[in-house]
């Protein structure tokens, strides 16, 4: 069992537990400030993520950060893992035993990390860390504090490359962080 972030790190590039290490390039774990103050979870690697073995280093990391730098978050300050650490294929959903498998993982993130907020970027990040029931339309920009954590539920930056209309309420969210 790991105990620190080198046996982390360790343990998950060895990774064969679900199906999507088949398909890797890279090992995407996390990237940031491991002490850091706020978390940010995302869904699962794309592309370039996948190619760099970095999180949201693509189109929809490059969104994040300019909302980052518009409210004076620097990327290096938080710390930013995912659900899953493989790239799905077609970056489809991660599909439940998958995240469940790379939950271990994501689980000693957190306890390493020991932040005071989490940000949950997407549907997939808030169903699978605060439970099915919520929904991301109903719960962004809502706080929810368990287990001494506070979450702070907003869309995921590739849903404002879908829809722009979304980019206001997702830097109103961001927003919220600077204030507490
Ligand atoms: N989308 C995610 O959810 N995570 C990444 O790292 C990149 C895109």
């Amino acid at each position: 069992m790991y105990q620190t972030w080198e046996e982390l790190e360790e343990a998950c590039k060895k990774c064969s537990k679900c199906k999507l290490y088949t398909g890797r390039k890279k090992v995407v774990i996390g990237t940031g400030n491991k002490n850091a103050k706020i978390m940010f979870i995302g869904e699962g690697p794309g592309a370039d993520e996948d190619i760099q073995g970095i999180p949201f280093v693509g189109k929809a990391g490059k969104l994040m950060d300019q909302a980052f730098q518009g409210i004076g978050i620097k990327r290096e300050e938080v710390y930013i893992a995912n659900i899953v650490k493989c790239r799905p294929p077609n970056n489809r959903n991660p599909e439940e035993d998958e995240a469940s498998s790379c939950r271990e993982f994501l689980n000693m993130q957190i306890k390493l990390v020991n932040p005071e907020i989490i940000v949950l970027l997407g549907n997939v990040a808030l169903k699978n860390i605060l439970g099915k029931e919520y929904g991301i339309t109903s719960s962004r920009g809502k706080w929810v504090e368990k287990d001494g954590i506070k979450y702070l539920p907003t869309f995921h930056p590739a849903a404002l490359l879908r829809d722009e209309s979304k980019k206001i309420d997702f830097w109103k969210d961001l927003k919220k962080l600077i204030y507490i």
